[in-house]
């Protein structure tokens, strides 16, 4: 049977894989002072170890999960995240749920759509790219490369504007929308909300369209640049949203190789030197496009709570709150345009 090397990427501390057995890293000659890269080589799992001989061969589901709970735990993922991982794929590919696996009532036949998930989640994909779909307010959207995974701080975003326009019918614009996982939930939480969403990204806006589609949302989706805007919408909003790329260039070397490797570019990163750019630019257009007392509302990076506030109020803004998410940390920024009011 013979080992696959696969390569797992490491900035600067390629040496916790050097005790893996079977591991290789290879690092550049020269640095040239910049953060060096290494390749990190892990040996890829045998076939033998992963796959059952003969898929015409039954292999009871509790065991199959505990092989491979042990195989990507034993490789790449914390353990409590490896059996969330593999029973989210027994589901995809099987329709096998946890209580099903609990009771230990069925049987695999053909595992090799499964083997192949392992394989790509040990290749670091992101799991919700592999299935293509992922969770956001309890509904599933279409996700590929081409989009952000949507992420648990945004699902509180979305909450707290649901909850502050419960009732309400806001028109409401969502900046830098990604799979549109934002106007399309606030759309179906707030039927009578008038929602649109803008990307600079094409491929982004066709995702958003399909999820729009296959939820049954009504949201309108343009392609606009945030950095240079030149949109004109016929009616000012109420609300303005966006969660738009906060991540400095610099951070890159703590993040995950899934969300370097995987996830756009585009959608996460900023400029060391200008972190702000993107709440800037949009403060400025909820300036020209927010009604009188209109609300703009924004997911920010933890670090940078305070600079935004003062940001908002130089902009004019008032009332502006700076709120935690459920781990504590300043995520999220709301500010009215009390500006246009006072003209
Ligand atoms: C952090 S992602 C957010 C995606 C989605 N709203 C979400 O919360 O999952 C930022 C989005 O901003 C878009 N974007 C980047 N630069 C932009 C620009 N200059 N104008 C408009 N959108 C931009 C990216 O394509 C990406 O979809």
């Amino acid at each position: 049977m013979t080992l696959r090397d696969f390569p797992v990427a490491s900035y600067s501390n390629p040496d916790k894989y050097r005790d893996w057995a079977g591991s290789r890293i290879e690092s550049p000659e020269s640095s040239s002072g910049q953060a060096t890269r290494h390749t990190v080589y892990l040996p890829k799992v045998r076939d033998s170890d992963v796959t059952i001989e003969n898929n015409d061969k039954k292999m009871n589901t509790k065991e199959f999960f505990q092989q491979q709970v042990q195989q990507l735990s034993s490789l790449m993922y914390p353990k409590e995240e490896a059996k969330h991982l593999v029973f989210w794929l027994l589901e995809h590919h099987h329709g096998i749920s946890r209580k099903d696996l609990l009771m230990d009532r069925k049987l695999l036949k053909d595992t090799t759509p499964i083997l192949e998930s392992i394989n790509a989640l040990l290749e670091g994909k992101p799991i919700q790219y592999i299935i293509g779909k992922a969770p956001f307010y309890g509904r599933e959207f279409i996700v590929d490369e081409r989009v952000l995974i949507p992420r648990r701080e945004t699902e509180e975003l979305v909450y707290w504007i649901c909850e502050n326009h419960k009732d309400q019918a806001p028109s409401l614009l969502d900046i830098g929308t990604g799979s549109g996982c934002i106007p399309i939930t606030i759309k179906l939480e707030l039927p009578r909300a008038k929602v649109s969403g803008v990307d600079i990204s094409e491929e982004a806006l066709s995702v958003a369209r399909q999820n729009a589609d296959r939820l049954n949302a009504e949201v309108t989706f343009f392609f606009a640049d945030a950095l240079n805007w030149n949109l004109d919408l016929s009616t000012e909003v109420s609300v303005l949203v966006s969660n738009p790329p906060y991540v400095r260039v610099g951070e890159k070397s703590q993040m995950k190789t899934q969300v370097l490797d995987h996830e756009p570019g585009l959608a996460l990163f900023v400029d060391d030197a200008d972190p702000l750019v993107f709440y800037r630019a949009i403060a400025n257009i909820g300036v020209e496009i927010l009604k009188p007392n209109g609300l703009l509302y924004f997911e920010i990076n933890e670090a940078f709570g305070s600079p935004i506030k003062v940001l908002l109020e130089e902009l004019g803004y008032g009332d502006v709150k700076v709120r935690k998410d459920m781990q504590g940390r300043d995520r999220m920024v709301r500010a009215t345009n009390i500006k246009r009011r006072d003209l």
